[in-house]
């Protein structure tokens, strides 16, 4: 997760992601096979745009299509067929896609001029789903349009599309469909740390908000299918999951007339492993209950970590954005939150100049954040979203310079706030889950801490990826920590509670 969002970056978008072979796992995940043609004798090529939900998303769509021969191909170069996986949550993010698409389109003309074999390009994801086949006529030479609870499908469009020259199309919405069978493909996977997917879809209908038109309605996956995924990824040697859904925290099964909530799910993944952290994306706050903060406490492969989106810090926005909390309860929440997990870290999502946002609502706004003060961000500025029910029923009327103006005051806060927090780290030992080399220097490591604060420290002989270690902090900046190794651990050790030393029990 990136720590700050500088201005319109998607939350959690590691974007866009290319269908690199993970080569970073070690035990018998299912694996893409790299290179040109399959058992059918074609390659595709998947790009990601967006959320982690489209991530994994992706890793599903691996797993279908290397189930039905195709060969997952690293390089769009030696692919027969590009996917892209889309994000329609803001204009910006889909005029990315739109610009991929020109350059896709164009290397299709230009292999089909040369005589070369026809290159099939998809569009999947929430753009797919917003404009159906509105896409097909704004985009020629597009070959399928799938929505998201359609991917068992493609391996039949793909070849429907092939034969007939025809673009193929499959949009329909399900109200069941979790893919809970599917053993997803890990891309571009670190070995360390996985998604799983829990839930999918969103019936919360938020005013500004374009995901329950394009991903549905909630459903939630059945828990045995989620320890047994869990479960395969403890014994492939990852460290870290983080579970998914749209608004995970609402995640709802009924087991024979035992219902199980989120917070029963999370602690039932718990106890597969010491060794697993374990975090999840994206809550909502008026799902985040008391048991859910008390299991974040008792169970300590946990993190203290709360993605906890608040969106706006005045009530009358709220309102209007219907996001069915108001400031009060918002912040009541996170005054329980800090009182039940000593120490949690927090982070959220704001928008800022949506629908009629004066100044005085606007520093309600920043006045929440003192309030509250955050690890971390994602910020925004409003972008309408057709069909939802601010861009029916609300004028976008805060001047595009107004909102990035807010939008700058708001980034600026953040960041006094993340660098304070991380001030306050210098000095502590932390407990670190190396994820790999850091960007800079192969002479130094990079992890993260359980409150989610990223930490790079030279490298020490003998620590790897997926290795936990105690850092002790010693500078920062509003991005990062900067530490020093001090010794190799792990984390049942680091969690273990205090042995009594000849006391009573
Ligand atoms: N399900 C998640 C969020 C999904 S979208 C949740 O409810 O928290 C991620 C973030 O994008 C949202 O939290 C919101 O801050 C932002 N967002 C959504 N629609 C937007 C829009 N129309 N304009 C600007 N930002 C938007
Ligand atoms: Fe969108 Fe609201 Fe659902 Fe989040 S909770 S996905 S913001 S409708
Ligand atoms: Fe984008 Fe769809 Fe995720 S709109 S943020 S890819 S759910």
């Amino acid at each position: 997760m990136q720590p700050i969002a500088d201005l319109d970056v998607l939350p959690d978008a590691v974007a866009p992601v290319s269908s690199a072979p993970d080569t970073a796992g070690t035990l018998d995940l299912p694996r893409p096979v790299a290179g040109r043609g399959g058992t059918n004798g074609r390659a595709v090529y998947i790009e990601t745009y967006g959320c982690q939900m489209n991530v994994a998303d992706s890793e599903l769509v691996a797993s279908i299509l290397s189930g039905a021969g195709y060969a997952i191909a690293s390089d769009e170069m030696d692919a027969d067929v590009v996917l892209l996986n889309t994000c329609a949550i803001r204009e910006k993010a889909e005029d990315r896609v739109r610009g991929r698409l020109t350059h896709v389109r164009a290397r299709k003309e230009r292999q089909a001029a040369e005589g070369g074999a026809a290159l099939q390009i998809g569009v999947l994801g929430c753009m797919a789903e917003r404009l159906r086949s509105k896409l097909l006529e704004q985009e020629r030479l597009v070959d399928l349009v799938v929505g998201p609870d359609a991917y068992r499908d493609l391996p039949r469009l793909l070849a429907e599309s092939e034969a007939t020259g025809q673009a193929a199309v499959n949009v329909q919405l399900s109200r069941e469909e979790t893919y809970a069978d599917l053993a997803p493909v890990r891309l571009d996977s670190n070995g360390v740390s996985a998604f799983v997917s829990i839930m999918r879809g969103c019936d919360n209908m938020c005013a500004f908000c374009v995901v329950p038109f394009t991903r549905g309605r909630e459903r939630s996956r059945p828990v045995a299918s989620i320890l047994s995924e869990v479960g395969q990824l403890v014994d492939a040697g990852y460290k870290e999951v983080t579970v998914l859904g749209q608004n995970v925290n609402s995640y709802r099964v009924d087991q024979g007339g035992a219902p199980v909530d989120f917070a029963e799910l999370l602690y039932r993944i718990s106890l597969l492993s010491p060794e697993l952290r374990i975090r999840y994306s994206t809550s909502h706050p008026k799902d985040c209950s008391d048991e859910l903060l008390h299991v974040h406490r008792e169970r300590p492969t946990v993190c203290d970590f709360i993605h906890l989106p608040v969106q706006h810090g005045n009530t009358d926005v709220l309102a209007r954005m219907r996001r069915t909390y108001t400031r009060e309860h918002y912040l009541d929440l996170v005054e329980r939150a800090r009182a039940i997990v000593p120490g949690v870290s927090l982070s959220t999502d704001i928008i800022a100049g949506f629908c009629g946002e004066t100044d005085a609502e606007h520093a309600d706004t920043l006045s929440l954040m003192e309030a509250v003060r955050y690890d971390h961000a994602f910020t925004f500025a409003y972008s309408e979203r057709p069909d939802t029910y601010a861009a029916r029923k609300y004028a976008d009327d805060v001047p595009d310079s107004v909102k990035r103006a807010r939008l700058s005051e708001i980034v600026a806060l953040q960041r006094e706030h993340a660098l304070a927090s991380h001030t306050a780290r210098v000095g502590r030992e932390e407990v670190v889950l190396v994820e790999g080399t850091s960007k800079r220097s192969d002479a130094q490591l990079r992890g993260r801490t359980d409150t989610s604060h990223m930490v790079v420290f030279d490298r020490p002989a003998g620590l790897e990826r997926g290795d936990y270690a105690v850092v002790r902090v010693d500078d920062c900046t509003s991005a990062t920590l900067l530490g020093t190794f001090v010794r190799k651990t792990t984390l049942a050790a680091e969690t273990a509670p205090p042995v009594a030393v000849g006391g009573v029990a």
